[in-house]
């Protein structure tokens, strides 16, 4: 899956960014396109990044910045940094290990994890690769609803702490990389022992990825699913994909106890307002009854902390983590979150503000 490069010394690399170049020349360019692509122009694989930078921080001085605490909760679980790894399909694409070395890394640098539907190791195998870590697991719901019921009793069962629902994916979006490269996401899938000849292993376009998403994945899910849903586990419910007050005031009725403000990366509906530019429109709609999130660019600590200013809980960060793994394994992605508590601990001190809750409104203009 990876080529055979000279090892990367990774105390070199001081921002996420410079993960993808070493990403592309390990992965096989049709699994590089999967992850690095977006849907039809991909404008807003751009824009997303974009609107985060776009902001102007406002610092406050003269704040006793001796001690900086950049922990605290998403969906109730502890966050040494308000930071999750974003659930991404098929992991072993970048490094045989995939999700498990991502697990162990995540649990080590204490950021919870995402684990995806279509993770090419299970929700069981995940759990026991990284017991002590925080994992979240991402529900794609199934055409079959004891099929969608099934995963998250199984989450439920290996110590997933949430659920996040994904809810911008009722069809794949028009991803031209994918359909030059003839790609279909044909590699084996963690979750899926049940369906196919091969228990875990679909390869072969009678049972690709791809298939999946197309004949198993509920295009017909609607907001009356979502109580459902809420009905068959304890854990909180998070609706990931939501980008306007319409939806996010629905979510707050349907009693979910979270939502991430998403694009899902640009690799759903191009043109979409970019997450950043949506975060506020969404917490004005809550008003404080569920828990924000966003997702899409977040690349540095000061895309963190303005997404904090914004009114998010927490942001999911996704790509650079997978080309983090593809660089380097589990070491990769220790390093990227590493990267990311020393930018983000470095921003809040000059930005005047030594906890999470002191950041405020106040600290980002317009
Ligand atoms: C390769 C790849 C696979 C993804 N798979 C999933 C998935 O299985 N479920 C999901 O909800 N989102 C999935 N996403 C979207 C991410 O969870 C997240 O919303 C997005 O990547 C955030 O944007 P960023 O990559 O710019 O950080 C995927 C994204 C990528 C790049």
């Amino acid at each position: 899956m990876t080529a055979v490069l000279p090892p990367v010394d990774l105390r070199r690399i001081v921002k996420l960014a410079e993960f993808e170049g070493l990403a592309r020349a390990a992965m096989e360019p049709p699994a590089y396109d999967y992850v690095a692509g977006g849907a039809w122009d991909e404008l807003s694989i751009a824009e997303a990044e974009a609107a985060w930078r776009r902001r102007r921080l406002r610092p406050r001085v003269l704040v006793d910045v001796d001690r900086i605490d950049p922990s605290t909760t998403m969906a109730g679980s502890r966050a040494s940094l308000p930071i999750g790894i974003a659930p991404m399909a098929a992991c072993g694409l970048a490094h045989p290990e995939a999700e498990t070395a991502v697990a162990r890394a995540a649990a080590v640098a204490g950021i919870p994890f995402a684990l995806s539907t279509m993770s090419s190791h299970s929700i069981e195998d995940v759990a026991a690769a990284a017991p002590d870590g925080v994992r979240w697991f991402q529900l794609y719901a199934q055409r079959d609803p004891s099929r969608s019921r099934g995963f998250v009793e199984r989450a439920e069962a290996a110590g997933c702490t949430a659920i996040l629902v994904t809810v911008d994916l009722p069809v794949l979006g028009y991803r031209e990389r994918d359909i030059r490269n003839g790609f279909d996401l044909s590699v084996p899938l963690g979750n899926f022992g049940d369906i196919g000849p091969d228990h875990g292993s679909h390869r072969g376009s009678a049972d690709s990825g791809y298939d999946i998403v197309a004949g198993e994945i509920a295009r017909g899910l609607v907001w009356d699913d979502v109580g459902a849903i809420r009905s068959w586990t304890r854990l909180p419910v998070f609706l990931k994909g939501i980008l306007t007050a319409e939806d996010a005031r629905l979510a707050v009725d349907h009693g979910v106890q979270g939502i991430v403000v998403s694009n899902h990366g640009a690799r759903q509906l191009d043109r979409t307002v970019a997450p950043a530019d949506a975060l506020e429109e969404v917490v004005g709609a809550v008003a404080g009854r569920l828990e924000v999130w966003a997702d899409g660019g977040v690349r540095r600590g000061l895309d963190v902390l303005t997404a904090l200013a914004l009114g998010a809980r927490g942001v999911l960060v996704g790509r650079p983590i997978l080309y983090a793994l593809a660089t380097a394994g589990e070491a990769g992605v220790a390093r990227a979150l590493d990267i990311l508590h020393q930018e983000t601990i470095t921003a809040m001190a000059l930005l005047g503000s030594p906890t999470v809750a002191d950041v405020t409104r106040a600290h980002v203009a317009g």
